[in-house]
C-alpha cells in the first residue's frame, strides 16, 4: 500500500524543481555551514564530539534508562525488555455495546456492527483516569486498510457506512481486573465518534462564506471527523483529535471540475485515495459540493465526559494536515497549543490563546481554543553543530503583509488557508513535522520531522523552495531527525527560540560517514527510521515511536519492524524498548493513573502483502490494529 504522500504527488503532481535562481540566496549563506563543517571533518562531526545533544550542553545528570535494550527484529509479535509484559486491551472490530456483534473475521463487519465497535487503525490516545484500575480511554481511528476491512472491495453503500465507521476516535470505559485492562461493555462513557457525527465549528472561520455548503447555510457545523491522526489533551478535561490527510476523502464525480490553488495547496483532488465515499455521500463529490472540503482540517476537542455532547472544530488553531497537538500552559496563564502538519515541505506552527486558564474555573476554560493568536516557525541557519535560532511569525490579519490584496482580508481566511498565509511569511519548510511533545520539567520543546525524499529535491505543494539547511540538514532525508527548541526566556510565549538536533536517525552500518551515518548517539543496538510519534512521561522519559521502512534491507539493515525507543534528553541516549509486529506502526501512548501501565497503539499490522501479519490473535487469524498495556512484572515505574 502507497503512503498518503506518495499517492497525493502521483495524482497531483507538484512543482518539478526547486527554482535555482531563488535558492541561489540560499545556498551562499550555506556555503558557511559546509565549510566550518568541512574544518571539523564530517565523520567527526557524526561519530565524534561535535554533535551529541545533551552532552554539548554539560548535563550529566543521572540516566534515566533502567531498561534492558531489545533488539531490532522481523517477528509477527511484541518484544519488550526483559522483566516487562504486555497483553491485548482492544482490537479494532471488538464491540463496545451488548447490542454489537463480534467480530467476524470472515466478512470484517458490517456498516452497522462497525458504527458499535472500536475503529480502525489506532493512532493518538489518552487515557483519562477514573481511578488507578478504571479510566476512559480515547483513541483516534485514523483510517481504515481497505485491503483487509473490505475483503470484496468497496461495493455498496454498506460498504461505505463500514467504512466511515471504522474512521474517527473510538471512546470507551477500561478497567483492570486481575493485572488485565478490558473495555466494560456499555460503559457510560463508551462512544463512537465517526465521519457522521454532528460538530460545530468555532472560532474566526465560523459563519465565514467559505465554510457554507449544501448541507449547512449557516458555514457554522460539519459533520463527521476523519483521519484522526495524533492527539491532544487539556488541563480541562478534554481530548483533542486532529485531522490530517482529510483531502484523500474528496473526488470529482466530474473530471473536467477546475480546483482552486487553495484546493490544490491542500492535495484535494479529481480522485480520492480509493475509500469511494463520494459515490455514495455527495458531501464528499467535489463537482457537487465544492466548499465541504473546507470543513475538514482542523483540530477537535472533544468532552469524553458527556457523551451527548457536540465536538467543537477549533479553526483558531489552523487549517492543515495536523498531526498532533501539545498543549503547554504559559508563564502568563495563556494556552500555548504547538502543532504539525505533516506533509513533505509543510511547517510548525504554535497557537497562543486569547484568555488565560483558570484552574479554579474550568466551565470558562472550555473555549480558550475558540480565540487566540496563530504562529508558523521560521528556523535560522544551522551552525557547525548544526543549532541555531528562529522565531514565530504571527499569522493575523492586517499583521506579516496578510492582507485583502492577497486573499487575507480576514482572520478567517487565515485560518481556512493556513497554509498559503504561512508561505506568504516565509516559514521554513520543513521534513514532514508529525509529533510535537513538550517536556514536564523545562520549556523545551521536540518534534519529529519523520523523513522528507523531496528535500533539497522539489518544493512544495505550494511552490515553495525546499533547500538543505537549518534543521532539515540532509537531501533526501531517508531517516528523519528530532528538533527541538528552547523559547527565550524559558517563555512559551517568547517569539524566539534557540534550536539544534536531538537526533539524526541514521544507519552507521550501511554509511560510515557522512549525515546518513546519524548523530553520534545513534549506534549499531538503536537503528531506528522515520520517527513520528512522541510523548514524554513524568519523569521525562522520551518516548519514540516509528513510523518508517522495515523491509530491514540496505539503508534500512538492521532496524527490523517499526519500534518504539527511549530517549534521555539530557545524556542523549537513545534505548529500543519495543519491537512491533511485522508491517506495523507503533504509534499512540497514554498511562494509568499509577503510571504502571503504558498503553501503546500497533497501527495496521500485516498492512503490506509481503509482510503478512496475523496479530495480535495469531496464525489464521486477521490482522488488527490493537490497543496494548505493557506493564513490569514486578511493577516498577515502565523505563526506570
Ligand atoms: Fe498520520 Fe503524520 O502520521
Ligand atoms: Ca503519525
Ligand atoms: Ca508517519
Ligand atoms: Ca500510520
Amino acid at each position: 500500500m502507497i503512503s498518503f504522500d506518495e499517492f497525493d504527488e502521483q495524482r497531483s503532481p507538484r512543482p518539478d524543481h526547486n527554482d535555482f535562481s531563488r535558492l541561489l540566496q540560499r545556498a551562499v549563506s550555506r556555503r558557511g555551514f559546509l565549510k566550518t563543517g568541512a574544518a571539523f571533518g564530517v565523520s567527526a562531526f557524526v561519530s565524534g564530539t561535535a554533535m551529541h545533544s545533551g552532552a554539548a550542553r554539560g548535563d550529566e545528570a543521572k540516566s534515566l534508562l533502567g531498561f534492558s535494550s531489545v533488539a531490532a527484529n522481523s517477528e509477527d509479535t511484541i518484544t519488550v525488555p526483559a522483566g516487562y509484559q504486555w497483553h491485548a486491551v482492544a482490537s479494532w472490530g471488538d464491540p463496545l455495546f451488548s447490542d454489537g456483534a463480534a467480530f467476524d473475521h470472515k466478512t470484517r463487519g458490517s456498516g452497522a456492527s462497525q458504527e458499535r465497535a472500536v475503529g480502525d487503525n489506532t493512532d493518538g490516545m489518552k487515557l483519562f483516569h477514573l481511578s488507578e484500575d478504571e479510566g476512559v480511554l480515547a483513541t483516534n481511528n485514523e483510517y481504515v486498510n481497505r485491503g483487509i476491512i473490505h475483503p470484496d472491495g468497496v461495493n455498496n453503500a454498506d460498504d461505505v457506512r463500514k467504512s466511515k465507521a471504522g474512521h474517527g476516535v473510538s471512546v470507551y470505559h477500561i478497567k483492570r481486573n486481575n493485572g488485565k485492562w478490558s473495555p466494560v461493555i456499555d460503559g457510560k462513557y463508551n462512544r463512537r465518534i465517526t465521519a457522521d457525527t454532528p460538530m460545530e465549528i468555532t472560532g474566526p472561520a465560523r459563519g465565514h462564506a467559505l465554510l457554507k455548503t449544501k448541507t449547512d447555510a449557516t458555514g457554522t457545523t460539519s459533520k463527521g471527523t476523519w483521519n484522526n491522526c495524533g492527539n491532544g489533551w487539556t488541563p480541562w478535561g478534554t481530548y483533542l483529535a486532529c485531522e490530517e490527510n482529510f483531502n484523500g476523502y474528496y473526488a470529482s464525480s466530474d473530471p473536467e471540475l477546475s480546483l482552486t490553488a487553495e484546493q490544490q495547496r491542500y492535495g484535494i483532488g479529481h480522485s480520492d485515495w480509493g475509500y469511494d465515499w463520494y459515490k455514495f455521500d455527495d458531501r464528499f463529490d467535489l463537482a457537487k459540493d465544492p466548499q465541504e472540503s473546507n470543513r475538514s482540517g482542523y483540530v477537535v476537542e472533544i468532552d469524553l465526559m458527556d457523551p451527548n455532547s457536540t465536538p467543537k472544530k477549533r479553526s483558531a488553531l489552523g487549517r492543515f494536515k495536523h498531526e498532533n497537538a501539545e498543549l503547554v500552559i504559559a508563564d502568563s496563564g495563556q494556552v500555548v497549543v504547538y502543532m504539525g502538519d505533516d506533509e513533505r515541505g509543510e511547517f510548525l506552527y504554535r497557537f497562543i490563546s486569547r484568555a488565560r486558564y483558570k484552574p479554579d474555573n474550568m466551565r470558562e476554560n472550555r473555549e480558550l481554543l475558540a480565540e487566540g493568536r496563530l504562529y508558523v516557525a521560521r528556523f535560522g541557519e544551522a551552525d557547525e553543530q548544526l543549532a541555531g535560532n528562529g522565531k514565530w511569525i504571527e499569522l493575523t490579519a492586517g499583521k506579516n503583509g496578510l492582507d485583502a490584496d492577497n486573499g487575507f482580508a480576514t482572520q478567517a481566511e487565515i485560518c481556512i488557508h493556513s497554509r498559503v498565509a504561512a508561505s506568504l511569511v516565509g516559514a521554513t519548510t520543513m521534513d514532514r513535522p508529525e509529533w510535537v511533545a513538550a517536556h514536564p520539567h523545562k520549556a523545551e520543546i521536540y518534534c519529529c520531522l519523520t523523513n522528507n525524499k523531496n528535500r533539497g529535491l522539489q518544493p512544495n505543494r505550494g511552490g515553495d523552495d525546499t533547500p538543505v539547511g537549518g534543521p532539515n540538514p540532509r537531501e533526501a532525508n531517508l531517516y528523519g531527525q528530532i528538533v527541538r527548541w528552547r523559547p527565550h526566556n524559558g517563555d512559551h510565549i517568547s517569539d524566539s527560540f534557540d534550536w539544534d538536533l536531538f537526533v539524526l536517525a541514521g544507519n552507521p552500518a550501511v554509511h560510515s560517514e557522512g549525515l546518513k551515518a546519524g548523530s553520534d548517539n545513534i549506534t549499531a543496538d538503536n537503528l531506528f527510521n522515520s520517527p513520528d510519534g512522541i510523548s514524554f512521561d513524568p519523569d521525562g522519559r522520551l518516548w519514540i515511536q516509528t513510523d518508517g521502512k522495515y523491509t530491514d534491507e540496505g539503508d534500512f539493515a538492521g532496524m527490523g519492524n517499526n519500534q518504539m525507543l527511549c530517549g534521555d534528553t539530557g545524556s542523549g541516549e537513545v534505548r529500543r524498548f519495543l519491537v512491533g509486529p511485522k508491517a506495523c506502526e507503533i504509534t499512540g501512548i497514554t498511562w494509568s493513573q499509577d503510571y504502571r501501565t503504558m498503553f501503546v497503539g500497533v497501527q495496521h499490522p500485516g498492512e503490506n502483502d509481503n509482510y503478512p501479519s496475523s496479530f495480535p490473535g495469531g496464525p489464521g487469524s486477521t490482522p488488527r490494529s490493537t490497543v496494548v498495556a505493557i506493564s513490569r512484572i514486578d511493577g516498577g515505574v515502565i523505563g526506570s
